[in-house]
C-alpha cells in the first residue's frame, strides 16, 4: 500500500516534515510512505493555466495523488488557517472538477504547531477544503502542540499517548484503503 505524504510546510526543519516521518515509522505492515515535495514548484492558481495538460509541477502532483492509495497530510497552522502553498497544491489537485485525484481518495490529516493547540484550526480547515473536492476523509486527527518539544532524539513523538494515537490514526487510513466509504 502506497500512501503519499505531503507536509504543508516548505521549513527545512518543519516540524509537520517530521511528524509524517515519525507516522512512516508507525505504518502498518505492507504500507509505505512516499513523500511528496514538489509544493514549491507550484505555480500560483490560475484558472487560466488550468487547462489539461497542466503545468509540469500541477500533473507531477496530480499523478502521485492519483498513483497513490491513501494520502496523509501535516498541516502547520499560518493565522489559523493552513499554509496558502498547501490550500494551493489542493486548487490545483481539486481540477478539474469534480473528476479530480482526490475523489474518493482516503485521506488523513494531522498537524502541528509551536503553541499549544496543534494547529487545529488549520486542521478543520483542511478537512471541510478536502471534502468539498470529495476526498475521503477520515475522522481521526493528531493535532501536535508544542512542537520544538515534541520530538524525541530519535524523531519519535516524545509523548507515548500521541504516538499510539499517531499509530492508530495511520491505521485508520490503512483500514479505509481496504475498505472505503460508499460513495452516493
Ligand atoms: C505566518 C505564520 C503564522 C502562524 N500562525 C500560527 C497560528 O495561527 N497558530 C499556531 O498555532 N501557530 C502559528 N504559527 C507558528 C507555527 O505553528 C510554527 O511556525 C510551526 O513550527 C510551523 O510548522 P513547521 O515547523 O512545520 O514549519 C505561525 C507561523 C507563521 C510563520
Amino acid at each position: 500500500m502506497r500512501i503519499l505524504g505531503i507536509s504543508g510546510s516548505l521549513r527545512r526543519d518543519s516540524h509537520n516534515t517530521g511528524l509524517l516521518r515519525a507516522a512512516a515509522r508507525a505504518l502498518p505492515p505492507g504500507a509505505e510512505l512516499v513523500r511528496f515535495d514538489g509544493l514549491a514548484e507550484l505555480p500560483p492558481f490560475d484558472e487560466d493555466a488550468d487547462v489539461t495538460p497542466g503545468p509540469g509541477p500541477v500533473e507531477r502532483l496530480r499523478a502521485a495523488i492519483a498513483e497513490a492509495d491513501a494520502v496523509l497530510i501535516s498541516t502547520p497552522e499560518y493565522n489559523a488557517s493552513v499554509p496558502g502553498v498547501l490550500k494551493n497544491a489542493i486548487d490545483w489537485a481539486s481540477r478539474p472538477f469534480p473528476d479530480n485525484s482526490l475523489r474518493g481518495k482516503p485521506v488523513a490529516i494531522v498537524g502541528a504547531s509551536t503553541g499549544l493547540f496543534g494547529a487545529v484550526w488549520a486542521q478543520a480547515e483542511l478537512r471541510k477544503v478536502l471534502h468539498h473536492t470529495g476526498a475521503d476523509v477520515v475522522d481521526a486527527e493528531l493535532p501536535v502542540g508544542m512542537a520544538d518539544y515534541a520530538f524525541d532524539a530519535d524523531g519519535d513523538l516524545a509523548d507515548p499517548e500521541l504516538r499510539e494515537r499517531l499509530r492508530e490514526l495511520v491505521e485508520a487510513l490503512a483500514r479505509e484503503v481496504e475498505a472505503p466509504l460508499a460513495t452516493w
